[in-house]
């Protein structure tokens, strides 16, 4: 018998538990970090960057059986809070177009990566061509609508909120970097959400949310490095001073304390277990810990290899 492999070793997160307690979750969620947030691949998605400058090319899915979906693959989550959590993602998910529109506008000091991320736009602003990031983030939503129809047999439209458009002050340097940011905090959150919800999951359920987490682990990498590339003498103390200072003039811009309370709210936060409130923050945690390490890699001279080249 070849091919049939038990549940537990197609779990994508080592190891299926019959029940989850905080422990058993906690060591899903640490397999899944250590599988897919590993320091070589973080390495990997950065360098894989001037290629997608040179040549854009989406990263492609693998095969989802689709139909097999069901709620019997959630693990450890009520289902109600599970559905909750996908409206909330999706509604943090669209419109993409106008994140991908504002962050162009950003970048205008850096060409490829304003292309990367918002594509190229005509004389009159029309759009020639789409942004790798925006190919691949345009797939999110159908995919959480299709995970939802197939849960709950029910259609679902994302609400459309107004996306904060291209504000500049007279330091472009600055509003990139404060744009930029945000643009990281967000990827970030997205990263530990759906590795979250991997180890809740197993089955096709399981498969859709890996390909969200691996673009999202993508993009992240991808702004994170390139951020500090642009912004080399930024250290702790600035990024977290950027992100909480709320300065008057700059609320409408980016406020990571509103978009964090935002995204809680749409997640139905309030209905969630303490276990699984405390694994997201482990999530957090662990994840940005990881990020850390590989963050203290990327020496100027690596950086510079990377970049200057292209
Ligand atoms: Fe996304
Ligand atoms: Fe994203």
């Amino acid at each position: 018998m070849l091919n049939t492999l038990s549940p537990i070793t197609e779990d994508l997160a080592s190891q299926s538990y019959p029940s989850s307690h905080y422990l058993q979750t906690q060591h899903r969620i640490r397999s899944l970090i250590d599988k897919y947030i590993a320091v070589e691949k973080l390495h990997d998605r950065l360098q894989d960057l001037p290629i997608q400058f040179a040549n854009p090319q989406p990263r492609p899915w693998k095969p989802i059986d689709w139909q097999t979906i069901s709620r019997n693959q959630i693990i450890g989550l009520d289902a109600e809070v599970f559905l909750s959590i996908l409206i909330g993602a999706m509604d943090t998910e669209a419109p993409i177009r106008g994140y991908t529109q504002t962050s162009r506008q950003y970048l205008e000091l850096h060409p490829q990566m304003a292309r990367f991320v918002g594509g190229t736009v005509g004389k009159d602003g029309e759009l020639l061509e789409l942004g790798l990031w925006e190919k691949e983030e345009r797939q999110h939503t159908p995919a959480l609508i299709k995970i939802y129809t197939q849960l709950t047999g029910e259609k679902i439209t994302p609400k459309l909120r107004t996306v904060r458009s291209y504000l500049p002050t007279d330091d472009a340097k600055e509003d990139l970097y404060r744009h930029g940011l945000h643009r990281i905090a967000t990827e970030y959150g997205a990263t530990c959400l759906y590795i979250w919800l991997m180890a809740h999951t197993t089955g096709a359920l399981q498969d859709v949310l890996e390909e969200l987490a691996q673009d999202e682990i993508n993009h992240m990498t991808k702004f994170w490095g390139f951020g500090v590339w642009t912004f080399p003498d930024t250290g702790l103390m600035g990024i977290g001073r950027t992100l909480i200072k709320t300065r008057s003039q700059n609320y409408q811009r980016n406020n990571l304390m509103r978009t964090l309370r935002r995204m809680m709210g749409t997640l139905n936060w309030n209905a969630w277990s303490l276990t699984n409130k405390t694994t997201l923050l482990f999530t957090f945690t662990y994840t940005m810990h990881r990020l850390w390490s590989w963050n203290n890699t990327l020496t100027p001279e690596y950086l510079q290899d990377l970049f200057e080249t292209n």
